[in-house]
This record gives C-alpha cells, sequence and structure tokens, in this order.
C-alpha cells in the first residue's frame, strides 16, 4: 500500500506573515485527514517559520530547490543540508519552472536529487513534458529520458524515499488539467520504468504524484487511478480551505 502525498508547491507565494497564518487556518481543517502524508513548500525565507509550526503535527515542509553542493561559493544558492537542518524532510527537485528559467538539465536535476536525498531529505522529482512536446508524440520518450536521467545512480533502495511528480508542463497553472486517462497513461508508463531499472518491487514502492491544475474538483477522479499517488498542486494550495478541500477529497 503506497501511502497518498498531497503536497502544495506555493511557488514564490506568501510572505512569513500570510504563511504563519495559513498555516493557523490549515492545521484545525485537517487535523482527521487520516493516511495521507501532507506536505507544503513555502519560499525558502519563510522554511523555518512553517516548519516550526508545524513540528508535531501531520504535515511536512519541503524546500521547492536545492544546491547540489554541500557547501560552497554558490552565491543565492541554499544546500540541502541546509534545508534539512531549518526543518524540512523533502525537497523539490527539477520543477518546470526550474528547468525552464533556471536552465536546469537532466545532470543538474539528478545531482540535486542525489545531494537531498545524502542529506536525509526526500526528493520530489518533477518531470513532465511541454505541449510541443505532447502535440509532436515525444510524452513518453521525453518523460523516459527526464526519469532515467533524474534517478541516474540512484539505487532501487531508496525507491521509498523518493517522490516522483508528473507535472505536464501545458498543465501548470493553465486551468487546463491532464484527463485522468492521460495521466493514469504516463504514470503507469513511469513506473514500468522504475521497474525496468529497480525491479517490481522498488517501483511499487515510489508514489508518483501528479501536478497541473489540481482542483477540489478534480482531484478525487484523478487520484482515483491506479498508478496516481498523490498530487503537487500550485495555485490551489495558497488558500487553506482549497488545499484542505484537495487533502479530504483525494
Ligand atoms: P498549478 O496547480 O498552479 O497548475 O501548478 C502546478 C505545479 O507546478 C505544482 O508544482
Amino acid at each position: 500500500m503506497r501511502t497518498p502525498v498531497i503536497a502544495g508547491n506555493w511557488k514564490m507565494y506568501k510572505t512569513a506573515d500570510e504563511a504563519g497564518a495559513f498555516v493557523r487556518e490549515f492545521l484545525p481543517l485537517v487535523q482527521d485527514a487520516d493516511g495521507v502524508e501532507i506536505v507544503l513548500a513555502p519560499p525558502f525565507p519563510s522554511l523555518a517559520a512553517v516548519a516550526a509550526l508545524t513540528r508535531g503535527t501531520r504535515i511536512g515542509v519541503a524546500s521547492q530547490n536545492v544546491h547540489f553542493a554541500d557547501e560552497g561559493a554558490y552565491t543565492g544558492e541554499v544546500s540541502a543540508r541546509m534545508v534539512r537542518d531549518a526543518g524540512a524532510a523533502y525537497a523539490i527537485v527539477g520543477h518546470s519552472e526550474r528547468r525552464h528559467y533556471f536552465a536546469e538539465t537532466d545532470e543538474f536535476v539528478n545531482r540535486k536529487v542525489r545531494a537531498a536525498l545524502a542529506a536525509g531529505l526526500v526528493p520530489i522529482l518533477c518531470l513532465g513534458e511541454t505541449l510541443a512536446e505532447r502535440e509532436s508524440g515525444r510524452t513518453i520518450e521525453v518523460v523516459e529520458r527526464q526519469i532515467r536521467a533524474g534517478l541516474a545512480e540512484v539505487p532501487g533502495s531508496a525507491a521509498g524515499r523518493i517522490l516522483v511528480a508528473y507535472e505536464p508542463v501545458w498543465a501548470i497553472g493553465t486551468g487546463k488539467t491532464a484527463t485522468p486517462a492521460q495521466a493514469q497513461e504516463v504514470h503507469a508508463f513511469l513506473r514500468g520504468t522504475l521497474k525496468q531499472m529497480w525491479g517490481e518491487e522498488a517501483a511499487g514502492a515510489v508514489r508518483i504524484l501528479y501536478g497541473g491544475s489540481v482542483k477540489p474538483e478534480n482531484a478525487a477522479e484523478l487520484m482515483g487511478q491506479e498508478d496516481i499517488d498523490g498530487a503537487l498542486v500550485g495555485g490551489a494550495s495558497l488558500s487553506a480551505q482549497s488545499f484542505a478541500n484537495i487533502v479530504k477529497h483525494r
């Protein structure tokens, strides 16, 4: 049994005060939500505050990025160890916005995945095709490259400590959700690829989340698919009420 994960990626939204207000409103709304891992990914400046406010609750905290080095002369960057030290247990890695705006390559993303694991964080490896790639029939080829490269040199023994998030780029922030069947097709393919890489048992232990315009209205149908083990939510995670509704309607 894979425990579902509902993660909220706040992107570059919310000051520390706004983050605190969210947590205080959100906690009572999800206190009865059993059998689900809930994750919040605030911007770096409010990471420690959100981790402190959620300590001892069912909510875990993620960074939205990490650097691959342990420390060093990398102005503006934050290491996985620092993220862990701030109280986070997860790290989003390779989000399409980072691949696109910050030119992160598969090789970079792989180094970040390995740095997160080495620091004791659960990496949330994001991948997904662009609209042009889907329309030219290259979806499977693209996600296969991304998952194989992203997890290169990662042993199958880490399967239970890795989350994969399939986020088709054309569905992010556009209101266009992949249909449950479209998402399930890619998730099943990803799990099949993990099976080739790591064997059946390890592949069966990896939680694969869907991301891209997930809302309270479409969460249950997406989460009902066999290989969809949760959601990575952007816009709809900014309101405590709507994110709680997604947690409950998974
Ligand atoms: P939206 O839910 O706003 O489409 O964003 C998805 C996303 O990028 C989560 O990481």
